[in-house]
């Protein structure tokens, strides 16, 4: 199949060229392909593309709570573009979006038909960036996905072990559920899903839930460092954008399909492990302890 990667460069755009390798893959890298200027049309349009996987977007949550406009920009106009050009050259297009739109006020997991009400600029883009999407590319499919880490890239994870080697004590918030998800294990779940011409929306995420602060005590643990982790507020932690308390996405179109991801904590152990030998060679981790390799 030729497919074209919008924001390769990504931590999903890096997982995807590496889970669609047998595939012919085109690069939609920022500033050459950049979704704020109208010639991407052209540049989708030759590509000749049969699916489009659109990744790139404005992904700094707080950033986008100081500057709504410019994520309206990347993540909805920009998406419309994309679209308009996929559906123009025969395209199916894919397009991420996110957990944030929703505004956790419930507390069972949110189905793909539940009402989106996002909380912050962030979500409010990205929900634009769906209907866009939909309303301009029939062949359209919307993979929701959430807290997603990988080797590439700024994540949770990769903060919390800088963090975690230089300090004893971190202070992480407890009060806003979710679902960690590995960027591999979602590039992967992607790969099966081409195959089956999906069209509408699907939650995909790493399987379980837990708290920011459940998941950076993972980390540590994983670590086998001695720092504690104390559980905050969201209120404490004084962010500019506010976040859903339970942003817990029900992964159950993907599961009728056979589809489904591993359990978020055995993806953390798989990926603790070869990151922290790749990091730390010899286990050279500060304060005597040391990470245990099998
Ligand atoms: N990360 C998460 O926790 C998470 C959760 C839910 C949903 N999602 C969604 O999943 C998708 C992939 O996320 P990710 O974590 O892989 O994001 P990422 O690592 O931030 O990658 C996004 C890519 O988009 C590129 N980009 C930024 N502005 C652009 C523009 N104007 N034109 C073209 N490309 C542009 C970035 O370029 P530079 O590298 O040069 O900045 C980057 O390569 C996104 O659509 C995101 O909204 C992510």
């Amino acid at each position: 199949m030729r497919i074209l990667i919008t924001g390769a460069n990504g931590q999903l755009g890096h997982e995807l060229q590496r889970a669609l390798k047998d595939h012919t893959l085109l690069l939609g890298i920022w500033p050459e392909f950049d979704v704020l200027k109208g010639v991407v049309e052209k540049q989708v349009l030759e590509a000749e593309a049969e699916v489009v996987i659109h990744t790139a977007a404005y992904t700094d949550v707080d950033g986008a709570e100081r500057d709504p406009d410019n994520a309206m920009a990347i993540n909805a106009v920009g998406t419309e573009r994309v679209a308009r050009a996929a559906a123009k050259s025969g395209s199916r297009l894919i397009y991420l979006s996110t957990d944030y739109v929703f505004d956790g006020k419930k507390s069972a997991p949110y189905g793909e038909t539940d009402e989106p009400n996002p909380l912050n600029a962030y979500g409010r883009s990205k929900l634009e960036g769906e209907r866009r999407a939909l309303a301009s590319c029939p062949n359209t499919l919307v993979v929701r996905t959430a807290w997603m880490y990988s080797a590439h890239g700024k994540n949770f994870v990769k903060t919390v072990m800088e963090l975690a080697h230089a300090q004893p004590e971190l202070r992480v918030v407890g009060d806003q559920r979710g679902c960690p998800t590995h960027a591999g294990d979602l590039a992967e779940a992607m790969a099966r899903m081409l195959s089956l011409n999906l069209r509408g929306v699907i939650h995909a995420t790493g399987a379980g839930d837990c708290t920011w602060h459940e998941f950076a005590c993972a980390i540590v643990s994983l670590m086998g460092v001695p720092v504690t982790v104390h559980a905050i507020t969201t209120a404490e932690a004084k962010r500019a954008a506010p976040r859903p308390a339970y942003a817990v996405l029900a992964n159950r179109r993907l599961a009728k399909l056979g589809i489904v991801l591993p359990h978020w904590r055995d993806s953390l152990t798989r990926f603790m492990r070869a990151e922290l030998k790749a990091r730390y060679p010899g286990n050279t981790l500060p304060h005597g302890s040391g990470w245990r390799t099998e």
